[in-house]
């Protein structure tokens, strides 16, 4: 355990936040020492994983930061045309998903290239590119904090929905994912209808793509406009896409006839966000330290030199100027700590 831990490099935002206590988990029994200690039970505690969700709103964090850095990769029960495949909580999840193409696995190509590890991948249910987590998704074995007991949660206990899961609601905080199990095809028709893919594959002049084109057109797409973690500080979508009623779409539509929009199973209609915040004039909005992304204006990003409240303040501008100009509420996908 150490003490006085700077998270900057554990957070990608960047942020120089300091954690009072930084314990890394490399194996279970790390964890079941961990919890025997009681000092989770008298410290604030945050489980963290790749730190690509979170915004640290204060400098310092006072409790105990579990890194969650188990690795591993294990075949499981095999079959002539599918396989489980176990991770572990630690494993890096674009180097996992780039993996299972490698095996010729289906199932994870279109979740390429999302910055984070296995472990958070379930907690909010990750989606991409006409994909969901949950898709593969058979169980996950997760560890709760106060006891210390085992538990395996399949899939329908998992409660996932759009950027949620039981690990993010009733369930927060009180229990560890220490490894996920995914049922992979061994061949399976490639999913292509989500809107820019098919185009990136006429202009790349790709008539019928392999699993692993597929797989790197979507690395492509995504690196064309979202930035890279690693040169600017963000967390990817900062705000989830609102779900509205039809009579209030309808409504933004006579003002707007093109904008976006995908209806939803039960009737509403979810708009994205990142139209709206452009359409309230924020796209490309910056000043010294933050910002809203030139590509693409439901990231957040952080130039450097700023704090988490910046981020917080600009977040709340945006809301607030979003509401008042189309009478639409949007909620952070990001965990503000
Ligand atoms: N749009 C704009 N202006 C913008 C951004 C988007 O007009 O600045 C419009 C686009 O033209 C498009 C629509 O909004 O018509 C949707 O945009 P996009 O396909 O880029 O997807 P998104 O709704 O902005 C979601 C996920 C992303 C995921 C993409 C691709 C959420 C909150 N975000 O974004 O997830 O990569 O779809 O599937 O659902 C993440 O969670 O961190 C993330 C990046």
């Amino acid at each position: 355990m150490q003490e006085q831990f700077s998270l900057k490099t554990y957070n990608s935002f960047g942020f120089d936040v300091k954690a009072k206590h930084f314990v890394e988990i490399q194996n279970i029994s790390d964890l079941e020492k961990l919890i025997s200690s009681g000092i989770l039970e008298t410290e604030r505690h945050l489980i963290l994983s790749g730190g690509n969700n979170v915004l640290f709103c204060d400098d310092y964090f006072d409790g105990t930061v579990v890194y969650m850095n188990i690795k591993g990769i294990d075949f499981l029960t095999d079959s002539t045309d599918s396989i489980i495949v176990r991770a572990y909580a630690g494993e890096d999840w674009p180097d996992f998903v780039q993996f299972t193409v490698e095996n010729n696995l289906h199932g994870l190509e279109n979740l390429a290239h999302i910055p984070g590890k296995v472990g958070a991948a379930p907690v909010q249910n990750i989606g991409a590119y006409g994909a969901e987590l949950k898709d593969c998704f058979l169980q996950c074995e997760a560890i709760c904090l106060a006891t210390g007991e085992h538990r395996v949660f399949k899939k329908d206990e998992c409660r996932f929905a759009y950027r949620n899961s039981i690990f993010k609601s009733e369930l927060k905080g009180k229990y560890v994912i220490v490894s996920v199990d995914f049922l992979l095809k061994r061949n399976a028709q490639l999913n292509l209808e989500y809107g820019n893919i098919k185009n990136y594959l006429t202009e790349n002049k790709i008539d019928t793509p392999t699993l692993q084109q597929l797989h790197d057109a979507i690395c492509a797409i995504r690196d064309a406009k979202l930035p890279d973690v690693r040169k600017i500080g963000n967390a990817g979508s900062f705000f989830k896409n609102p779900v509205i009623e039809k009579a209030q779409f309808e409504a933004l539509q006579k003002a707007y006839p093109n904008a976006p929009h995908y209806a939803e199973p039960d009737g509403k209609v979810k708009v994205p966000a990142g139209w709206l915040i452009e359409k309230a004039g924020w796209k490309g909005w910056r000043d010294e330290h933050v910002g809203v992304y030139e590509k693409q204006a439901l990231v957040l990003v952080h130039y450097g030199g700023g704090k988490g409240c910046d981020i917080v303040e600009l977040a709340e501008k945006i809301m607030q100027s979003v509401k008042e100009k189309f009478g639409i509420e949007i909620s952070p996908e990001v965990n503000f700590i």
